[in-house]
């Protein structure tokens, strides 16, 4: 098992820009075969508004998105071998649960179970045809199954629980703290689904980085890190330890799909600094600060009154340091004011440096218990 190691950072190699003989940009790799074309060099690659063709694997431009592919491969796990037996009997138990630990863990269950779905739909229908670039779109085909692994999860636990699907799948519709914060998403991805979106003018491109940021950064790399907060505070304290189980195995995850989205808006940057102007900045901090306040409203609705240890204020600062740590990993100036890490135990399981560690022992078992059943 090789250690994840994020350090294969994008890196400024030369740009070629495209031959002006070039044929109209094919960016599908469902056009016509080029029965006169050259063989792809690496040189010939790029992440957006690419020419060469794009079902040419190799040669291999971009270590690190081929790294997460690997990485993803190895942490490969399904909800369903995580027993839910102890989660049954406190559900099912009268006073096993608060109403306010109900309530949370509801409302996280309902914006986690569409929010899935609204992400693996982003990739597939929206990001994959612009992303021009092989070795990226195999990363992308790779997390979109394990988007549908962590839908998966959602079933399986309304399954085990005996939940309203109804109510659980709805909340994204009927729930406003919700709504909102999907809403806002989907306008980025809606822009680029369009079938007559497409990518090669600034304005257009910059539209395209937008809805990376909207679903790698904001989704994936700030909402779903309160929602892990929330379910993992409850079982360190031995609360719905099956499903705490399961989210350490999403976190895994979606830790190195917002590393994959860093890095790929790192690279379109690097690549294209037209792009990245000052204006183009402040725009993506005002998202990040925008975002912050829709979880700081989710965080209001969904923790009313607060419990173990855990409550809106708490997760509004802890959202505050995860945006401002997102911030520099983009290369922008910090969005808040520097504040601490309101939990610092979910440094051991988070994004932080410890993760690699944190989770190496649990890679390694589930492996382990994984290979077996091929044998
Ligand atoms: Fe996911
Ligand atoms: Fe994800």
């Amino acid at each position: 098992m090789t250690m994840l190691d994020w350090s294969d950072t994008p890196s400024a190699a030369p740009v070629r820009t495209p031959r002006a003989d070039a044929p109209a940009a094919d960016a599908t790799g469902l056009g016509a075969i080029d029965r006169t074309g050259g063989r792809v060099s690496i040189d010939d690659k790029a992440m957006i508004n690419c020419r060469a063709d794009v079902n040419q694997l190799l040669p291999m431009k971009y270590r690190w998105a081929w790294e997460k592919y690997l990485a993803g491969c190895n942490n490969h796990w399904m909800p369903t071998e995580v027993s839910m037996q102890a989660d049954i009997a406190l559900w099912k138990s009268r006073d096993g649960l608060t109403e306010d630990e109900r309530r949370a863990v509801k409302r996280n269950l309902g914006f986690f179970a569409a929010s899935e779905s609204l992400v693996a739909n982003n990739i597939v229908l929206a990001i994959y045809r612009h992303l021009t670039n092989p070795e990226c779109r195999q990363y992308l085909l790779r997390q979109a199954f394990e988007e549908a692994v962590h839908t998966h999860t959602f079933q399986y636990v309304v399954d085990s629980l005996g939940l309203d699907e109804g109510e659980l799948f709805n909340m994204y519709r009927e729930v406003p703290s919700i709504t909102d914060k999907a809403a806002w998403a989907l306008d980025y991805t809606r822009n680029l689904s369009d079938p007559s979106f497409r990518t090669g003018t600034p304005a257009a491109d910059q539209a395209f980085l937008r809805d990376l940021v909207a679903f790698y950064v904001v989704f994936e790399g700030m909402w779903f890190y309160t929602g892990f907060a929330q379910i993992l505070s409850l079982g360190r304290r031995n609360k719905m330890v099956g499903i705490a189980e399961q989210y350490q195995y999403i976190l895994r995850d979606e830790s190195i799909h917002l590393n994959f989205g860093i890095d790929v808006i790192n690279q379109i940057k690097i690549e294209n600094p037209h792009l990245w102007t000052g204006e183009f900045q402040q725009e993506l901090r005002g998202m990040l600060a925008e975002a912050a306040e829709l979880e700081a409203a989710y965080g209001r609705d969904t923790m009313p009154r607060g419990f173990l240890g855990l409550n809106a204020a708490l997760c509004g600062q802890y959202m505050h340091f995860i945006a401002n740590r997102r911030c520099a990993q983009l290369g922008l100036a910090p969005v808040f004011a520097e504040t601490e890490n309101p939990f610092p135990w979910m440094s051991e399981a988070m994004d932080l440096k410890k993760e690699k560690n944190f989770f190496e022992t649990r890679v390694i078992e589930y492996q382990n218990g994984g290979a077996l059943s091929w044998d």
